[in-house]
């Protein structure tokens, strides 16, 4: 209880993040840490399941990720959207269809995200539900080899909003309007079950719960 009391009061915060909410991330740092300038904190952007590992070994105070597995002890509270689109270069032939059938994508190639990306399993889990196949062409992993893959013309993308937020103002990409999309997921605040969060964690989390738009 000391060490933690200890902790509060240097104000140390120690967040780790899922690779897509690094996207979000620093802009709600930049409110937080201008309302609590003695806070000091670090931010680790590392993928889904080292961020996983990181909150069952106790290693970070929290984490913001999309929605966690159950049965790991954890307590996850959502605070706000995070809307995967079909993303397109902007002279697809596609570009200015409306209410596209999803049946008509399994005429496209898509880039996919890596093994264990939140995304990628959302989006699985997605189109097998709905008994649809589609054309994965290249595995990367990341959101922005993605971004440039579409952009050179190698395939369409799956990815958060919050990812291509420049590239559709400067129209870079594009959104497609695709039936049944976006997918709204959500950004989830989370530590381990009955953790005792520090005071600048405790901040963070009742910042991002009562100011964050859900
Ligand atoms: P990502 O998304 O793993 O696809 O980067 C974050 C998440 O959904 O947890």
């Amino acid at each position: 209880a000391m060490l933690d009391d200890f902790k509060g009061m240097s104000g140390k915060l120690s967040i780790s993040v899922a690779s897509t909410a690094s996207y979000i991330t620093p802009h709600l740092l930049a409110v937080f840490c201008q309302r609590h300038p003695e806070t000091k904190v670090s931010l680790s952007v590392t993928n889904r399941e080292n961020v996983l590992h990181r909150l069952t070994h106790n290693e970070t105070d929290m984490v913001i990720m999309g929605r966690p597995p159950d049965g790991l002890d954890l307590d996850a509270t959502p605070f706000m959207e995070n809307r995967l689109a079909i993303i397109a270069p902007i002279d697809h032939p596609l570009a200015h269809e409306q209410d596209i059938p999803l049946s008509r994508l399994a005429e496209e190639t898509f880039l996919v995200r890596e093994q264990g990306s939140g995304t990628r399993i959302t989006t699985e889990r997605f189109f097998a539900e709905r008994g649809i196949r589609l054309t994965t062409g290249t595995e990367m992993s990341t959101n922005e080899a993605i971004k440039q893959a579409v952009q050179a013309g190698m395939g369409l993308g799956i990815l958060s909003l919050n990812t291509v937020s420049l590239e559709l103002e400067t129209r870079r990409l594009t959104v497609l309007d695709v039936q049944n999309f976006p997918i709204v997921r959500h950004w989830y605040v989370v530590h381990r079950k009955g953790k005792r969060l520090s005071t600048a964690g405790q901040a963070f989390k009742d910042f991002l719960l009562e100011d964050v738009k859900l």
